[in-house]
């Protein structure tokens, strides 16, 4: 059942161009403007209306809500909270009428996440659910939601779940801006057409296996790492962070590349290895600033850059090209790269990837 692959995280990597386009399918066709999610309907314009929204999730599904809100607030001029679901439901939080809720989850059964959603709803909230799996806890406990159809998600590490809420919930602020007239309608034609073409930009993102591979094995005894990035990049470093610590056990931070210099930056020198997500997008100058930083004081820089950068290759150790991608949706893209990297350095240091210590897929305990 592994298709081929030695481990299924391996596999959920390598599937994820099809589950992004399967999460796509029936609901989004860029030559025809269409743009539908069935499960929302009733409540859409409680979302279009939102005054404010609040997502609430743990783990990697939270650092997709981090994106989302990256997302949601440049489209659709709406305030974002993004929540650790353990925090917010202890804290007794301010929710008022206008607020929406959005909970994302890959299992639909994380406790935290279940009973931060019971309690925003104990207050009147309306919420939407971004699940992966159907029937779930969390999608019965939502008023509406999406499914991200990503198919079974076995390894521990969660992968493939990552990009299919990221484009689940592209979509649905994609459909909410268009409603709401946040953009112009050549912008929203546009993402469509760029968000259609995630699939095969992943596609090609996977063929740098062999160089992560090269990388992997340069880098599998380094005791930490640092993963920097900024504006869409930055949640994609903490993604990055956790994915190695999770499966080969190494020290990982992940920073906004800015927040360096305020504390980080003391860790670095010719022994630190530092992934930068420095794409080609709007703080490119900035990233590129940090990379200098980071290299006057002689750490190890492994960067992600949009192919046919001549800069980057300049400053940094090793790169990683990959595809151009509108900046909002490189998240997607970018992150292939990062998974691969934690799948391989884990493997060499011959952890089990599918099962890491002390993890389990679904936290049903708080
Ligand atoms: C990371 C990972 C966890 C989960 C978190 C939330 O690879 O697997 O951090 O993302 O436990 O799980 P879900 O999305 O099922 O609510």
């Amino acid at each position: 059942e592994k298709g081929g692959y030695e481990h299924f995280m391996l596999k959920e990597i390598f599937e994820q161009p099809k589950s992004i386009a399967d999460c796509m399918r029936g609901r989004l066709n860029a030559s025809t403007g269409h743009l539908v999610l069935g499960g929302i309907r009733e409540y859409a314009n409680k979302l279009e209306g939102a005054e404010r929204i609040i997502m609430i999730a743990c783990g990697t599904s939270w650092h997709a809500a981090l994106v989302a809100e990256y997302i949601f607030e440049e489209l659709c001029r709406i305030p974002v909270e993004v929540e650790y679901a353990s925090e917010f439901r202890y804290r007794n939080p301010v929710i008022n009428e206008g607020d929406v809720v959005v909970a994302i989850s890959q299992s639909g059964e994380t406790a935290d996440t279940l009973a931060a959603m019971e309690l925003a709803k104990s207050k009147g909230a309306i919420i939407f659910g971004v699940c992966n799996v159907v029937g779930s806890s969390i999608a019965r406990v939502s008023h509406e939601g999406a499914y991200t159809h990503a198919g079974p998600e076995i390894g521990v590490a969660s992968t493939k779940a990552f990009t299919a809420q990221l484009t689940v919930l592209t979509m649905i602020a994609l459909r909410v801006a268009h409603r709401k007239g946040s953009i112009t309608e050549r912008k929203y034609h546009e993402l469509l057409v760029e968000l259609e073409q995630i699939p095969s930009k992943v596609e090609e993102s996977l063929k740098l296996n062999d160089k992560v591979v090269e990388i992997s094995d340069i880098f599998k005894e380094a005791r930490n790492f640092l993963y920097l990035g900024r504006g869409y990049n930055f949640p994609v470093a903490l993604e990055g962070a956790l994915k190695l610590k999770e499966i080969s056990y190494i020290h990982a931070e992940g920073y906004p590349a800015a927040e360096m210099k305020h504390g980080p930056i003391a860790l670095i020198d010719e022994e630190m290895p530092v992934v930068f997500i420095a794409t080609r997008d709007s703080s490119y100058d900035k990233i590129v600033s940090n990379i200098q930083e980071v290299k006057a004081r002689k750490g190890r820089v492994i960067a992600i850059v949009t192919k046919g950068d001549v800069l980057i290759p300049k400053m940094a150790d090793f790169v990683i090209e990959v595809p151009a991608a509108h900046e909002a949706l490189m998240p997607m893209v970018a992150v292939i790269p990062l998974q691969l990297l934690s799948y391989h350095i884990a493997v060499m240091r011959g952890c089990n990837v599918d099962q890491p210590r002390n993890l389990a897929k679904s936290v049903t305990v708080e």
